[in-house]
């Protein structure tokens, strides 16, 4: 048995694919280099260094490494880019996972995890996203993830492909001090990029209808996000039954204010934020609650607050 990660050379891949491996399950990474490192795949892991949209690659790789299921990590993910990138974020996103579905379909695989989005709800008038909530997204981002869903839906109504799509939510922390998040535009990189260049981190508004008046977000450890993907892989590979998609939240809503005394609590650099006015787009609060993959894939919060910053700036300051 041997899952492909597409995308396992990323903050999350790279993750999911020490969780598998951790777990006694083989993996195999395809990845372009596009945002992820080599040097985040474990040594021992085979690599294909190819993208998803090239179809004879995956097939080769599937066929070479007898791929019994797939990951599906790899991806297009700047919401706020992808506002002025769309056919590009289409390509990626969209005809990559029809790419890759062509290839499961040519060889046989019929399981898959995806990596789906809090993205899909868009800006959700509820205090507590379920997999219920109405989706509309609000970027091609967002858009091109539900696409990715209805894809998978329609491509198990017709061959009866098993799937699964996991909405992240704010994925931070690092599980492994080899493996950080490098993202130019997540929250934590942007802090700890800020203070190990002498700047002062800043907060986009903080006049929003909120405790602290700054943005209330639903941070998930990595590792725990990782641990989810397994349990759903092995639901999958044993024929148990899963739900199309699961939201990945912890139901817990923790300020951007919060998040910055949290991180000048644990690096002992302390610095007041610099306020910036709102940037478009940003919704004061989205929670999720977690109760359906408690109930399925094992899923709970087994990191603290403190625990997600404090690992992440090391695995950070490890990498410099
Ligand atoms: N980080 C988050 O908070 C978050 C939240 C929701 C969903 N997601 C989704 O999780 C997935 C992984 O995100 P991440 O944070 O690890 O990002 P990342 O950029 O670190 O990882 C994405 C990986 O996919 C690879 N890739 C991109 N396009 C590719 C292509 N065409 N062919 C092959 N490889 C390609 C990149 O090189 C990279 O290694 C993405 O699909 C993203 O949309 C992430």
């Amino acid at each position: 048995m041997t899952w492909l990660v597409t995308g396992g050379a990323g903050y999350i891949g790279a993750h999911v694919v020490r969780a598998f491996e951790a777990k006694g399950i083989g993996t195999v990474v395809v990845d372009d280099l596009s945002s992820g490192r080599r040097a985040f795949v474990p040594a021992g892991v085979p690599f294909v260094q190819a993208s998803i949209l090239d179809g004879p690659a995956l097939e080769a790789a599937i066929a070479e490494h007898g791929v019994t299921g797939v990951v599906h990590l790899a991806g297009f993910k700047y919401a706020g880019v992808s506002v002025q990138r769309p056919l590009h974020t289409y390509q990626q996103n969209v005809t990559g996972m029809a790419t890759l579905l062509a290839a499961m379909e040519h060889g046989g695989v019929e399981q898959i995890v995806f990596s789906s989005s809090a993205a899909v709800f868009g800006t959700p008038d509820v205090d507590l996203v379920t997999e219920d909530t109405p989706k509309h997204p609000e970027s091609p981002y967002g858009e091109s993830k539900l696409i990715g869903e209805w894809l998978l839906a329609d491509q198990a109504r017709a061959t009866g492909l098993k799937h699964t799509s996991l909405r992240y939510f704010n994925v931070v922390g690092s599980g492994s001090t080899e493996v950080f998040d490098a993202s130019p535009h997540n929250l934590f990189p942007l802090v700890f990029d800020a203070l190990l260049e002498g700047r002062t981190p800043r907060i986009n508004g903080d006049d929003y209808a909120t405790p602290d008046g700054t943005c209330v977000r639903d941070y998930i450890h990595v590792a725990d996000l990782a641990a989810a993907h397994v349990v759903a892989a092995e639901r999958l590979a044993a024929g148990e039954p899963v739900e199309a998609a699961y939201n990945l939240g912890s139901g817990d809503g923790v300020s951007v204010g919060q998040i910055m005394r949290t991180v000048a609590d644990v690096t002992g650099i302390a610095f007041e934020p610099e306020i910036g006015p709102r940037r478009i787009g940003d919704p004061a609060r989205i929670v999720a609650t977690g109760e359906r993959a408690a109930r399925d894939l094992d899923w709970r919060m087994r990191h603290s607050l403190e625990q997600m910053v404090e690992s992440a700036w090391q695995a950070r300051n490890a990498a410099s």
